[in-house]
């Protein structure tokens, strides 16, 4: 089997090394890959948007399986685009089509589908530019904070939570008629303000059955104690220590198996991951989001503890077959700690010298944001090296991966050293 993984952050990479792994691999490739999947497969330099460049590639180099790492694509209609033409229809994609990426690509979607099968999620209204008065109005019957979402994909930044009824209607106004957020704020989420401590839930599903991944939680401001601008993630955790069976037993029944079942009632196809943001509001599960993908950095830390071979998985998943196999995970915990560039995430710099990473033993470092030049190793990105190791606990995971990280140098490297603390 030739593989093909679309993106090129850590997720991408820990993908690659699994897949690695594999009894049945044949060559792997990472379009665009970074300088960790570099080492173990080959990158192919290609703008994953360019469909018909994946597709060129994909004849060229006679893949069977395409794994579409981010959501971009997907909302872009990359599996769409591969049924749709004759030549490469037979290959399979993991990773939904359009359709069912708005699950990911609309809140308001997403919203209309947890309703209707009665999935448990936050109260909302959703507005129009021509609805910003009832939006006021919707607003003035909520208790604060606030919470208003961009309807659209916003780079994890279309999401809003403010104190001030005045502040909250100022917001909403900038997002409908300002488009803050362009496209994405053309219509806006205004929904209950959840309070709990958040983790994710993960599967594998082919539209009917699904496998339950290890679940996680990730840590996405920049500063320690969770203050600063949010990031794409610092670090992340795998179990979730708070997580017990009782409230897994409320994840699968009320949110996993509707959300499943709900596809097929509504007759979506689904071949791909399912990420659920979860809060525990007083020991029930509530969604905050879906996204149609693994997210990243809980990619880094919930693919280590899969001991099943991942590319049978995803064969299963493509084939409709994930009631015939079986997921064996790692009890060990894992923990990955991301190492960002300095002044992310506002503007940093790229191109710094990345030193001492062969030193590092009894952690993986999976490449986040990395290119190779001259035979070194360059930052390219904000966030840079994602360090994962394994523990009996999160805590003894937690002291392998900082005392790695001490060997580790680039100018201006920052990270947080508090991964876990509110566990
Ligand atoms: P989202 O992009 O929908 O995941 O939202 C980003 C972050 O906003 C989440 O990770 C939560 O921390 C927070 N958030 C979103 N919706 C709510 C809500 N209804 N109540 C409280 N916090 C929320
Ligand atoms: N770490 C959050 C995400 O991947 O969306």
């Amino acid at each position: 089997m030739n593989i093909l993984i679309i993106g090129s952050g850590g997720r991408e990479h820990a993908f690659a090394w699994k897949l690695n792994q594999s009894s049945i691999i044949g060559n792997l490739f990472v379009a665009p890959g970074n300088a960790g999947t570099a080492s173990i497969a080959k990158n192919l330099a290609i703008d994953i948007l360019d469909f018909q460049a994946v597709k060129k590639a994909v004849l060229q180099h006679q893949i069977n399986l395409v794994l579409v790492g981010p959501e971009i694509p997907l909302v872009a209609g990359i599996h769409d685009f591969f049924l749709a033409d004759d030549e490469i229809k037979h290959i399979a994609v993991i990773g939904p089509q359009q359709y069912a990426a708005q699950l990911e690509g609309s809140k308001e979607f997403a919203k209309e589908f947890m309703v209707r099968h009665q999935i448990p999620t936050a109260a909302y209204q959703s507005f129009t530019v021509e609805q910003l008065q009832n939006g006021y109005d919707f607003l003035e019957t909520l208790k604060p904070p606030y919470v208003l979402k961009a309807d659209g994909l916003a780079a994890g930044k279309g999401v809003v939570i403010l104190n001030d009824l005045q502040e909250a209607k100022d917001e909403l106004k900038s997002m409908l008629h300002d488009q803050k957020f362009g496209d994405a704020s053309r219509k806006v989420v205004i929904e209950e303000f959840l309070k709990g401590i958040e983790m994710s839930s993960f599967v594998l599903t082919d539209g009917k059955n699904y496998v339950t991944l290890p679940n996680a939680k990730d840590y996405k401001r920049i500063g320690e104690a969770d203050t600063g601008l949010n990031t794409g993630g610092m670090g992340a955790i795998s179990p979730v220590s708070f997580a017990n069976d009782d409230f897994l037993t409320k994840v699968e029944e009320r949110v996993i198996k509707r959300t499943i079942e709900g596809l097929k009632k509504d007759n979506i196809p689904f071949v791909g991951f399912i990420f659920f943001g979860l809060i525990n509001v007083d020991g029930n599960p509530m969604v905050i989001e879906y996204n149609v993908r693994m997210g990243d950095p809980e990619t880094e830390v919930v693919i280590p503890r899969i001991k099943s071979d991942f590319l049978e998985l995803l064969i299963a998943a493509s084939q409709q077959k994930l009631d015939q196999v079986n997921i064996e995970i790692d009890n060990r915990a894992a923990t990955t700690v991301m190492l960002v560039s300095g002044g992310y995430p506002e503007t940093y710099q790229n191109g710094k010298i990345i030193s001492g990473i062969e030193n590092v033993k009894d952690s993986i470092v999976f490449h986040a944001g990395t290119k190779n030049q001259d035979h070194k190793i360059l930052t390219n990105g904000g966030r840079v090296l994602a360090v994962t190791s394994y523990g009996n606990d999160f805590n003894e995971a937690l002291k392998t991966s900082y005392k790695n990280i001490s060997k580790i140098q680039f100018e201006g490297m920052y990270y947080r050293k508090d991964i876990g603390f509110d566990l």
